[in-house]
């Protein structure tokens, strides 16, 4: 009988959009659960939306609209993305959902009449943002480390859960199972985290201050703590307590969360779990933060990562890809669309992509597009290897996919890739083809390289279907075959000679990287006369414009933008500004440092060939290129222009 597994991904906020890393948790899991699929598992994937508690009644206010038509319009967003990202998973869960509520109160019950849930006052101090009591000890400066923002001291009563009680034990167990958190490091974070007394949790908010969330089965004057009420969602989806999935998926079930949720998948969920009497999830997978620019995505600052648009420009699986090999799991990564460009042209246009249709194609040029016989005794003669090569593929691959080594599972696939490539260069069929004598090796050759190409294009089912599924069909196979079966891939040979190949195709076209925009302060070429003057403005509307002087701290060229160049600026705020500039015709970055200039400061932050410029420097025109602007005598860092 199939084994189970069951994955699930964080049920994400709906105060917000989904975008890149909501998508790359998700696109995680839907991986996991197609390479469990591959090895015969009954693999189930639980991803949904969190939708109880202030944040979202804060969101729903500033749309004018109710929390309950905000939460369906947000919710169904998520829910109608994932499958253009080819994302199947198997429930979606909401916290709004009657079924998960009915489940939350029965566990907080059973909890309160055990006796480890208890009524107390309390006052400390409460961050509106995390909609959460924030120790002193947690705060950094006095502020919320996620919001920096100050604390509010708040005295109500409240329900706590007994936390304390729990500490010693989820030490033992996790030393007891050391890889229940993993990576490690995420590990040690939590026993770290452990070591200082734990707080028991206010799990309660009164209903005075909000009240939409899950009513306290034991106090109708009170809704449930967010938290408290989301993590119930891995069960509750499941059919907790009785239901069948529940039986059969709990006892194996994988987390997946980035590092920003270790507390309450580390430290929270394992203790609800032994206070409600369940046994504890098997492991804890937690991935880093994609950051963009070395900093935050975030709306405010204009660039935050659109999955779907990313999949128009580059193609879903080459995106896909990208994703998954470029992270190491557990550490951050940074997300530029020129590592993206980069890694399709390096990795699949010219590695895989050359190489199937290379192969393909000579095919047809020797064999009229028909799967040769291959000898084995001149497979031994020519030392090919890659029976071998295929095999340590696949165990690598497998090794590394049970422990979410995504990017080093892809890096196992692609030394087949590159010893398949080097077979060739070697070999050298063209030369072989020219000889009558040489016709065997040329058969062996070609079959042997059109065997490797259908095991990879098993390998890479789990993390680009779309493009497994045209590889296995341009070798010859039936569309229902379950080609990505490890049982069928890994069998050496399976593909039979006298199959007709259809056409190659190209699998990754070559991507150029955007066009350059042409920079906003880029003079009009070859034009000496002045430009005609702009529709007159109010003093008003020129008011709107906030003009500062700043102070050039570094400059440098930007890869493959002749015109531009990346400023840091001093513009006497807390940390320096990026600005590109389209002055690089007119200046070298040494000429620039240590300048004075003026920055339009208010300017809405903008990306300029991967770069995201914040502000926008002035510069007349010359009559061959741009002039500075810069005041009459040095000013301070941050001087308004009026
Ligand atoms: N609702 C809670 C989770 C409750 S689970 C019982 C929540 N939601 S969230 O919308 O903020 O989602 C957080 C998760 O989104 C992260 O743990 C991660 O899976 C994903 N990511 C959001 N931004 C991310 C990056 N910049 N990089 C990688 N993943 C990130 O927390």
């Amino acid at each position: 009988m199939a084994r189970p597994f069951y994955v699930t991904t964080p049920i994400y906020y709906v105060n917000a959009r989904p975008h890149l890393g909501h998508a790359y948790t998700t696109i995680c899991a839907d991986v996991i659960k197609r390479y469990h699929r591959m090895v015969t598992d009954d693999a189930f994937l639980l991803t949904g939306t969190d939708e109880h508690g202030d944040k979202i009644v804060r969101a729903a206010k500033k749309e004018n609209t109710t929390p309950r038509a905000y939460v369906d319009k947000i919710s169904a967003l998520f829910r109608e993305l994932w499958p253009q990202l080819n994302i199947s998973y198997d429930h979606f869960i909401r916290t709004t959902d009657p079924d998960h509520m009915g489940v939350v109160q029965g566990i907080l019950q059973k909890i309160y009449d055990q006796g480890d849930i208890y009524f107390s006052e309390y006052e400390g101090q409460y961050c509106f943002g995390c909609e959460r009591f924030y120790t002193e000890r947690e705060l950094v400066d006095g502020k919320c480390p996620d919001h920096d923002t100050k604390p509010e001291t708040i005295k109500e009563s409240n329900y706590f859960f007994k936390m304390s009680n729990y500490q010693q034990w989820l030490i033992d167990h996790i030393n007891a199972h050391p890889t229940m958190i993993r990576p490690e490091r995420y590990k040690n974070e939590v026993l770290a985290f452990l070591r200082e007394p734990l707080d028991d949790l206010c799990i309660s908010r009164p209903k005075s201050r909000i009240k939409w969330g899950i009513t306290l089965p034991f106090d109708e004057d009170y809704v449930t703590y967010v938290w408290f009420d989301a993590l119930i969602n891995y069960i509750s989806a499941v059919g907790y307590p009785d239901g069948e999935r529940f039986k059969k998926y709990w006892p194996v079930v994988q987390h997946i969360v980035a590092k920003d949720i270790l507390k309450p998948h580390g430290i929270y969920w394992p203790i609800m779990l032994k206070a409600a009497g369940l046994p504890l999830y098997t492991h804890l997978n937690v991935h880093g933060y994609w950051n963009i620019d070395h900093g935050k995505m975030s709306k405010s600052l204009g660039n935050v990562v659109e999955p779907l648009q990313m999949k128009t420009i580059y193609g879903l699986d080459a995106f896909r890809f990208f994703l998954m090999r470029e992270m190491v799991f557990g550490l951050d990564a940074g997300f530029s669309e020129t590592a993206l460009v980069q890694r399709i042209n390096s990795d699949l246009a010219n590695d895989l992509g050359n190489l199937f249709s290379r192969v393909v194609t000579m095919a047809h040029k020797y064999f009229k597009g028909i799967v040769p016989e291959s000898d084995a005794a001149v497979e031994k003669q020519l030392a090919l290897g890659l029976d071998v090569a295929s095999g340590r593929a696949v165990a690598g691959y497998m090794q590394e996919m049970e422990v979410f080594a995504f990017h080093k599972a892809l890096a196992a696939v692609w030394e087949l890739i590159s010893r398949m490539n080097k077979i060739i260069d070697v070999t050298a069929p063209w030369e072989l083809a020219k000889n009558k004598a040489c016709q065997a090796q040329l058969q062996a050759v070609i079959y042997n390289l059109l065997e490797g190409l259908r095991v990879i294009s098993g390998l890479i089912y789990p993390v680009m279907p779309d493009t497994a599924a045209t590889m296995h069909r341009h070798l010859g196979g039936n569309p229902d075959e379950p080609f990505y079966k490890i049982d069928y891939v890994k069998v050496w040979k399976r593909l039979m000679p006298g199959t007709q190949l259809p056409k190659s195709v190209t699998l990754f076209p070559r991507v150029e990287l955007k066009n350059e925009p042409a920079p906003p302060d880029e003079p009009p070429k070859g034009d000496a006369s002045p430009a005609p003057l702009k529709p007159e403005i109010t003093i008003d509307d020129f008011a709107r414009v906030d003009l500062r002087v700043a102070v050039v701290l570094k400059a440098e060229a930007i890869a493959r933008a002749k015109k531009l160049l990346k400023l840091e600026v001093d513009l006497g705020e807390a940390t320096p500004r990026t600005l590109v500039a389209g002055i690089a015709g007119s200046y070298t970055p040494e000429a620039l440092v240590g300048k004075q200039v003026i920055v339009v400061a208010n300017l809405k932050p903008a990306k300029l060939m991967g770069v995201l410029s914040k502000g926008m420097l002035l510069a007349a025109d010359g009559g061959s290129g741009s002039i500075v602007l810069a005041p009459d005598q040095p000013a301070a860092p941050g001087a308004r222009i009026r």
